[in-house]
Formats: C-alpha cells, structure tokens, sequence
C-alpha cells in the first residue's frame, strides 16, 4: 500500500506542488484544510478548526509522514498587533494539536517535516553569510520563526524525526512572490526598494518541492535546513533582471525606503531587508538544486 503523507496548509502554492511531486513518487496524499474540498482519486480532504481546537482525527491516525506548510500569509496585511499574533499562532496553534492527536493515539509518524523560513536570521543587511548555526534574530520575523520551529521540537520529543524547511523566496508560473510583482512591471511600475542593495535569496518552487521530498524519504535528515540559493542576488538584481525578461527597462526612481516605511509600517522590513543564506547543509545531503541562475528560472516562470 502507498504510504501516505498529510500535508497541513496543503492547498497553498507549496502544497500543490508538492502533491504533485509525491503522488508521481507513488505516495498517497491528504490534506487538511479549513474548508470543505472534494477528494479526488488521489487527495483525501480533512477538515480543521483551530480555534475549535477541532482536527478530523483520521487524518492524523493514518499518516506514514506530516507535512506542515499552514499558515497565514506573512506580507499579505500590515503587521498590527492582531496580525503577528495570527501570523504566529496560525503555525503553532497546528502543531500543537497534531502533537496532542499524536501523544493521545500513541500514534507515531516516520518524519514530520515543517516549513519555516530565512526570515529566521532576521533583518540583516550586513555582507555575512546564515547558516543554520546563526542563532535567530529578535525581530519579528526571527522571534516568529524561532517559536515556530520550538513547536516542531515539540513533535521531535515524541521520538519522531523532525525536519525544519528554511525557505527562501519562492518562485513560480505565477504563484507566490511573482505573481504579486510581475504586474507592477509589466503596468510599468516596476522598481527597484529602497538602496537596492537588500539580498533576496530565492528558490524554484520545484527544487523545494524535491527538498521536501528529500526531507520525507532521507532518514539522515535531521533539524534545519536552508532551503534557497546563495547566487547573493539583491532586490535591484532581481528588479533589473525581471524587467529585462519582460521586455521594459526600469524608468521609476527607486521606492525610497521613508515611503514604504510609511505605506507598510513594520512589514517593511520585509521587502528592504535582506539576507544573504548558505544552502552548503542541504547540498552535502546530497541534493542538488536544478535551477540556480536567476534569469534562466525567471524565464522558466514567466514563459
Ligand atoms: N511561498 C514563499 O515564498 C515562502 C517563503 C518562505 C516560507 N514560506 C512558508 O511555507 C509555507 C507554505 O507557503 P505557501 O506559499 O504555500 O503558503 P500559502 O499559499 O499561503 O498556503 C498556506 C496555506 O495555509 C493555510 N492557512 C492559511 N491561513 C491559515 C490559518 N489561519 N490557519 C490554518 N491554516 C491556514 C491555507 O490552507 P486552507 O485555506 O486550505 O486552510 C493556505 O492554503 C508557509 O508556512 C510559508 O510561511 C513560504
């Protein structure tokens, strides 16, 4: 029988294709959700309420692996206090009942792999290179991803091998981070924040979808791993590459950063903070990334 994997948060960008990706690796999926969702012949959906604190059990009891990927968009609104408490609790308040199913069932899982991200090493703008040794930073962004990952430790004292996914930009046929800002460029409002000079360390969608794979089958796996490629690409690298890709050059004078401290408040510091990241630990696992040339991957995603 196929051994199933549970992805939380599973109808997200990541979660589609990395659905994708285990089914054509002869895994069966499920997916927990908070809305109601049709199965169909190779996704079974289950229902949560996390305020209810409400999980169908099923879904739990029968997983080979978890997979944890929910979580309230984190530049979708202006950080208020409200909104970093449920930017926070939209990815410990799961884990937190996964455990409880888990301990109360006595139910084991082969791995429980969770996502989290580079904003772990905070706001950084200096020329140092994170590794998985920086200790987190005391930001919002790596206060938040810090607890996070304690949560999944958590899951790790239940004797379960644990995996945390330091994810970096993603980039996909119009999904996440591009499809917010192609259509500024091509409205020919495309511009480069703030000095410019803020790293952005990126992926391809379907070389994290293979590292999660990898997080699921390599039992050598353990802890974080950064999940992007260290090319030290800065946000006017990107800003110029992606408006040469799509035919324009950049007319608009940067976005100073005064404005957009303005216009996002704290946010801010997500669009001209930058760090850079090495991605060495999850090379030595073995893995290799397939795009790494972010003009060849920016082609890849708009054509
Ligand atoms: N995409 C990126 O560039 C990027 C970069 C770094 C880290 N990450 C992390 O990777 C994970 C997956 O990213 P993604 O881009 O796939 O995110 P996504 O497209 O926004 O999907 C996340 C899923 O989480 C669920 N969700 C949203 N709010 C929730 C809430 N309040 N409570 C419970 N579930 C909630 C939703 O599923 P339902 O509506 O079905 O419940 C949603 O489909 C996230 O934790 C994200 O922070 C992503």
């Amino acid at each position: 029988m196929a051994q199933n994997v549970l992805l939380t948060g599973g109808s997200g960008f990541v979660g589609k294709h990395l659905t994708d990706v285990l089914i054509d690796n002869g895994f069966s999926v499920s997916v927990l959700s908070r809305s109601e969702q049709k199965d169909t012949p190779s996704i079974t959906y289950y229902k949560w309420d996390l305020k209810k604190n409400f999980v169908e059990k099923e879904a739990v009891l029968k997983a080979d692996y978890i997979v944890h990927l929910a979580g309230e968009g984190i530049v979708e609104k202006r950080w208020t206090k409200k909104r970093k408490k449920a930017i926070l609790e939209s990815r410990t308040k799961p884990i937190e009942l996964i455990y409880s199913v888990l301990k109360e069932n006595n139910k084991t899982v082969k791995a429980f792999v969770s996502a989290s991200a580079i904003g772990i090493y905070g706001a950084i703008t200096s020329h140092k290179i994170c590794t998985e040794e920086t200790p987190p930073a005391n930001d919002f962004l790596g206060t938040t991803c810090q607890v996070w990952e304690n949560t999944v430790d958590k899951i790790n004292t239940l004797g379960i091998r644990t995996v945390k996914i330091r994810t970096g930009i993603v980039f996909g046929k119009n999904e996440g981070f591009l499809k917010k800002v192609v259509p500024s460029f091509n409205s020919g409002f495309g511009a480069v924040l703030g000095t410019g000079k803020q790293y952005l360390p990126w992926i391809h969608i379907d070389d994290l979808s293979e590292i999660y794979l990898k997080a699921i089958t390599d039992e050598g796996m353990h802890g974080a791993y950064n999940a992007c490629i260290t090319d030290n690409t800065t946000n006017a690298g990107f800003s110029k590459t992606l408006a040469s890709i799509l035919g324009y050059s950049i007319w608009m004078p940067a976005i100073p950063a005064f404005f957009l401290k303005i216009a996002l408040g704290e946010m801010s510091q997500a669009v001209l903070k930058g760090q850079r990241v090495s991605s060495q630990k999850i090379q030595k696992t073995g893995f290799e990334f397939q795009f790494t040339d972010l003009e060849k991957t920016l082609l890849n995603c708009l054509h």
